[in-house]
């Protein structure tokens, strides 16, 4: 996962969706997506574009989007669409950088801050009684299984609830945007939105800081976020993250 470069080759379907708007390459994935800024006199959108992904699809993520645009700053769904063999999402350009963009790479202490600072505020923003989606242990394992992934037997049996939210899902360093200032501005990237423990959350956006800021961030991301550290359901959704 990265920024690529900017002479990235435009995939023709891209170019299609973003008529005469200039585009400039914003991000790659590991499965082969990628996502392009496109800017013209309308203004600025995003376009994903990408291989169908067994996990989460665009359409799901579409779905998620509209119903947390009521609640929190993220991405507003301007089209989703599919073909045979790829998925496509453009949304309206937010405020803000990603967190892991070079500028926030150079200081780590402000963006965790920031992504700790802005998970709370997602799960203290979005509505568990109103959340039709689920991102519960039981409903990732069966999802896990059913790309025929079985998690390790310890992994079956999680840590009590500490608070049910309305969990990101994929709440790695790259899907929180911060501002100039260094607050954070939105989140992206909701493909797996879904009600489950803070901890779910926390755990991966602690272990993100280490992939992308190196090793010694996770407290003071707990610290940024507003509880206190509880090392048992950290290191149990971190596991159950890898193993799903
Ligand atoms: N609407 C948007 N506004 C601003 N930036 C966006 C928007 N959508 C995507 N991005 C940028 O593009 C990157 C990739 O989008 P994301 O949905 O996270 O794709 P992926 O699933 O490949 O990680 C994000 O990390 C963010 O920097
Ligand atoms: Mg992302």
């Amino acid at each position: 996962m990265s920024i690529p470069a900017p002479d990235l080759a435009v995939p023709a379907r891209v170019r299609r969706l973003a008529g005469d708007a200039e585009l400039v390459p914003a991000w790659r994935n590991d499965y082969g997506g990628l996502t392009f800024q496109a800017a013209d006199a309308a203004g600025i959108r995003f376009i994903k574009y990408g291989p169908h992904d067994p996990e989460t699809s665009m359409a799901d993520e579409a779905e998620r989007l509209r119903w947390a645009a009521r609640f929190t700053p993220v991405p507003r769904v301007l089209e989703a669409g599919s073909d045979a063999t790829h998925e496509w999402l453009v949304t309206v350009g937010l405020q803000g950088e990603s967190a892991v963009s070079p500028r926030w790479i150079a200081d780590p202490a402000t963006a965790v801050r920031a992504i700790g600072a802005g998970l709370r505020a997602l799960h203290d923003s979005l509505p568990v009684g109103e959340c039709p989606f689920q991102w519960g242990v039981e409903q990732r394992i069966a999802d896990a299984a059913a790309r025929g992934i079985q998690v390790p037997d310890d992994v079956r049996s999680p840590p009590s609830v500490d608070r049910l939210v309305v969990c990101h899902g994929d709440a790695c360093a790259p899907n929180t945007l911060i501002s100039d200032a260094g607050a954070w501005t939105a989140h992206v990237d909701l493909g797996a939105l879904g009600v489950g423990d803070r901890w779910a959350d926390i755990a991966v956006a602690a272990l993100s800081t280490g992939w992308n800021y190196g090793p010694g961030w996770e407290e003071a991301l707990v610290a940024a976020y507003g509880v206190p550290f509880d090392a048992v359901r950290m290191r149990y959704y971190q596991r159950l993250w890898e193993a799903t």
